[in-house]
């Protein structure tokens, strides 16, 4: 499988650094229709400048960080997937560790999201990843299979074309402590076997399993060489158009 690699800028960048961002980025990296592997999710402010600086070029993926499973109605502050898909998007990030830990997202409300966004036809990107203290209790097996499985609760085979799965260690994010391949690599080979189980051999092989926690430049071919890791969901790394750049050729 090629790996995919996806920006996820968090919440930076104003229109007019993605602006620059893209432009820079372009140069730097090839990307058109034979290259479908790399996308950028954006605030939702800048999602439309990242429309634009990008021309329609393709190979490049839109992305949101977040949605509803709503298509409208009285949720203040909240976007829909109907929303995202209207304003151009390709890919919604759901279930981030972020939002599990900071606003309250549960399993429940990350299978509705992702469930939601697959029926708007955009990709989900689903999330999962143990904590620093699920790690140092020996449970992230655990953990993880539990996030899994509850986060893709009511999406059936069919739907699965559509979702791209991110093992993101909490400890490792932002921390500067990437998992180190073998680490990484064993948890993917859980999550592939778990796959297997819930949907069959079939869709399990073609589900890309991205890596997320302080990938770089330096440290992505490391971890893409491994059986089942297919790419990075990559933060701080995806802020300058330098890095991330290095880091998909890098990863490719
Ligand atoms: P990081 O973030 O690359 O800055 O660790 C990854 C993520 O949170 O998706």
């Amino acid at each position: 499988m090629k790996p995919i690699f996806l920006a996820n800028w968090k919440m930076n960048m104003l229109p007019a650094e993605a602006e620059t961002f893209c432009k820079s980025f372009l140069g730097l990296v090839q990307a058109d229709a034979s290259y479908t592997d790399i996308g950028i999710a954006a605030p939702y402010t800048s999602i439309a400048a990242v429309k634009a600086a990008l021309g329609g070029k393709k190979g490049i993926w839109l992305g949101a960080q977040n949605c509803h499973w709503a298509d409208n109605g009285a949720f203040t502050g909240e976007i829909s997937a109907k929303m995202l898909k209207d304003m151009g998007c390709d890919f919604v990030i759901v279930g981030h560790s972020e939002r599990r830990q900071y606003f309250g997202e549960t399993n429940d409300t990350v299978s509705k999201r992702a469930l939601k966004t697959i029926e708007n036809g955009l990709r989900a990107v689903v999330c999962i990843g143990e904590t620093e203290a699920q790690y140092k209790a020996g449970i992230t097996n655990q953990v993880v299979l539990e996030q899994l499985k509850g986060s893709l609760a009511g999406i059936s085979a069919d739907m699965t074309k559509d979702v791209l799965l991110a093992y993101e260690p909490v400890w490792a994010i932002g921390t500067g402590l990437t998992a180190t391949p073998e680490i990484a690599a064993s948890v993917h080979a859980l999550i592939r076997s778990e796959l297997i189980n819930m949907y069959g051999n079939v869709v399990a092989d073609h589900l890309p399993i991205l890596y997320g926690g302080s990938t770089k430049p330096d440290n992505i071919a490391g971890l893409c060489a491994m059986p089942n890791i297919n790419g990075g969901l990559v933060g701080g790394a995806s802020l300058q158009a330098d890095s991330f750049a290095k880091l998909v050729i890098n990863g490719r």
